[in-house]
């Protein structure tokens, strides 16, 4: 996820008149305004930054560097009429100066911004042999294109030379693009978002409102397959060749809201990007047809097939995903896996080092405690990994080999987004080490990926529920405690559903292996303590059912996420989970998100940041 915004200045006659009417807002220099905007985006990513200006005399000025927008010194460009900028969350290549954005072509005349990930760049790329290529990144390969075009045709014009690159590219994008001697910028989305905003004489386009809500509230949602060309005070849209009319309306959020996208809290804008960001993480790393997973990632010949045991160090959220995680290695990999809290991980005796992968799932990437666990598997000689969502982390320097979670920056202190997409990530992971040690049938494994392929689209299912999660929210909310309960695989989901609980709405909540229920906690039940349950199919739900029933028989209410073709009649909530396999434990993990959030919200919580608790934890 990446911020992209695009300026064009009023001209002439409009800008003296714009000048004259307004209070001197929108006399600032093009420059400015961008980088503003860019300072509005910064929650959608900011590990590097960039503008390009177009003047009439100067040309194509671009600027760029990794690091905060803040860092940026803008190109002092008195004539600049219009510009692009970006404001980056890496997905391919490292936080550098080279990565960041615009990208431009050999010739320096076309530059580029992207929000999205072109899956077949590495084909385009090929293709593109002659080429000076000078990033790692994805998006490169769009001005190239473009220059490809333009110069195979000498009647066309950058917007028809976008419009031909835009049936190229495989993916997700929302993309920007300028070139020294057009007077105007040239967008395109497709699954990624993209906003038009219509000022006085002026325009803005933007991955969201927020980018320029200083300047106009009147805008215009572009739809997939839509190029538009923006010049000053005049937009026109495209779809498949024919001029649109898509509308425009009023924006009446205040700017704080739009940052969150209209909602209260990033912890809930964060559980409903779920799906965006699952798409994210599986974009083009799944060869269904082949039941293989290209992750980008490789071991020493032999290593895998050798493979002794998975370790899996991590903490929170992060080692609940990991204990999901361990489950798959050994169901799809065929190989010992184990997941130990990283503040308690030791090596331990009997094992083989140059057999064992230990593998650090961690969010931030910063997290002492999983550092000093991987810091302790090196020197016992272990081969380390990590799967993190933060390119450029203290993590990634350390370890032999990494995947990315591309699940794009999460503000909220609670992880939700990034639990969703560490679970897919490891998932494809363990199907990658399965099909290469030769474990995994290819029939087996297109099964997995298909149900990989269903997340997204079973999560937004859920978050379509999230009125019936409210209403039950607000029933159970004066409980004096709350147990969570699976097996096997909703095991992590219910201590995760129990973590997210406790740690936003101050309550007591506690998660358990169903079966365990009647060795203990059972005491602690009675009718003033609901017990959520994971009831899905591939997590033993009719037996996890059965110790629910021995609750219920201690008067505790019962709420269950159940498989959609199943019914438990003595439920007193039941929550529908749409069927994707293995992957359906972690689609229950939405409402018990939910139901968190609106726990937290009825209680008026300080969701976002929790009392006690930070994002990033850089202390052991
Ligand atoms: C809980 C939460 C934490 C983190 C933990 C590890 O909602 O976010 O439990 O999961 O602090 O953080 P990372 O994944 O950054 O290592």
């Amino acid at each position: 996820m990446c911020g992209i915004i695009g300026y064009v200045q009023a001209t002439g006659e409009q800008a003296s008149a714009t000048a004259a009417a307004s209070d001197g807002g929108l006399t600032q220099a093009t420059g400015e305004i961008i980088h503003e905007g860019l300072r509005n985006l910064e929650y959608r990513g900011y590990d590097s930054v960039g503008v390009a200006l177009v003047g009439d005399v100067s040309g194509l000025t671009v600027s760029k560097q990794s690091g905060e927008v803040d860092g940026l010194d803008i190109p002092a460009i008195g004539d600049a009429t219009h510009g692009i900028g970006h404001t980056r969350w890496s997905t391919h290549g490292p936080p550098t100066d080279s990565n960041a954005h615009p990208h431009t072509d050999c010739g320096g005349d076309v530059a580029v911004v992207h929000n999205g990930i072109i899956e077949n760049y590495e084909e385009l790329k090929q293709e593109l042999s002659a080429h000076e290529f000078t990033s790692d990144t994805d998006t490169e390969v769009i001005p190239h294109l473009i220059e490809e075009e333009l110069a195979a045709d000498p009647d066309a014009d950058l917007l028809a030379a976008v419009r031909r690159v835009e049936t190229r590219l495989e993916g997700s994008y929302a993309i920007c693009a300028v070139r020294e001697d057009d007077d105007r910028i040239i967008v395109a989305r497709r699954g990624s978002p993209l906003v038009l905003g219509h000022g006085d004489h002026t325009a803005f386009v933007a991955s969201d409102v927020t980018a320029f809500l200083e300047h106009t509230r009147e805008v215009t949602y572009l739809e997939d397959g839509d190029v538009a060309a923006l010049e000053a005070g005049d937009v026109s849209v495209y779809h498949d060749g024919d001029v649109v009319d898509r509308g425009s309306e009023t924006v009446t959020w205040e700017a704080d809201a739009a940052e969150k996208g209209g909602y209260e809290h990033y912890m809930r804008k964060e559980i409903h990007e779920q799906p965006e960001a699952l798409r994210q993480t599986l974009a083009g790393r799944l060869d269904v047809d082949a039941g293989n997973v290209d992750l980008d990632v490789s071991f020493p010949p032999g290593f895998l097939a050798d493979l002794e045991e998975i370790r899996i160090v991590a903490c929170g959220t992060s080692y609940y995903a990991g204990r999901y995680a361990a489950q798959l290695f050994e169901e799809l990999a065929g190989v010992r896996a184990s997941v130990e809290i990283a503040s308690e991980y030791e090596f331990g005796a009997g094992r083989t080092p140059d057999r064992t992968l230990v593998v650090a799932v961690t969010q931030s990437g910063e997290t002492a405690d999983t550092l000093g666990a991987i810091r302790r598997a090196k020197d016992a000689g272990a081969r380390t990994f990590a799967v993190t969502n933060t390119l450029g982390s203290t993590v990634t320097r350390e370890v032999d080999g990494t995947a990315f979670i591309r699940a794009g920056p999460e503000i909220g202190v609670a992880a939700t987004k990034t639990f969703a997409s560490q679970v897919a990530t490891l998932a494809m992971l363990a199907v990658a080490v399965g099909r290469d040690r030769g474990a995994l049938a290819a029939s087996d494994a297109r099964s997995v990926l298909e149900d990989l392929q269903g997340l997204p689209g079973a999560v937004q299912q859920v978050l379509d529920e999230e009125p019936q999660v409210r209403e039950a929210a607000q029933a159970y909310q004066d409980s004096e405690a709350f147990f969570f309960v699976g097996r096997a695989l909703g095991v992590p989901v219910a201590l995760e559903g129990a973590l997210k609980l406790k740690e936003i709405s101050y309550d007591h909540a506690e998660g358990f292996a169903a079966g365990e229920l009647k060795h203990g906690p059972l005491a602690l039940v009675t009718p003033d303590t609901p017990v959520l349950a994971v009831l899905t199919d591939r997590s033993r739900g009719r037996e996890t059912m059965n110790n629910v029933t021995e609750a219920q028989t201690r008067g505790a209410p019962a709420l269950g996420c159940v498989s959609e073709d199943t019914e438990y009649d003595t439920l007193d909530v039941s929550f529908d989970v749409p069927d994707v396999g293995t992957v359906e434990p972690l689609v229950a993990n939405v409402y018990l998100q939910l139901f968190a959030y609106h726990v937290a919200n009825e209680k008026g919580r300080s969701i976002d940041k929790p009392r006690n608790l930070a994002k990033s934890v850089t202390v052991e």
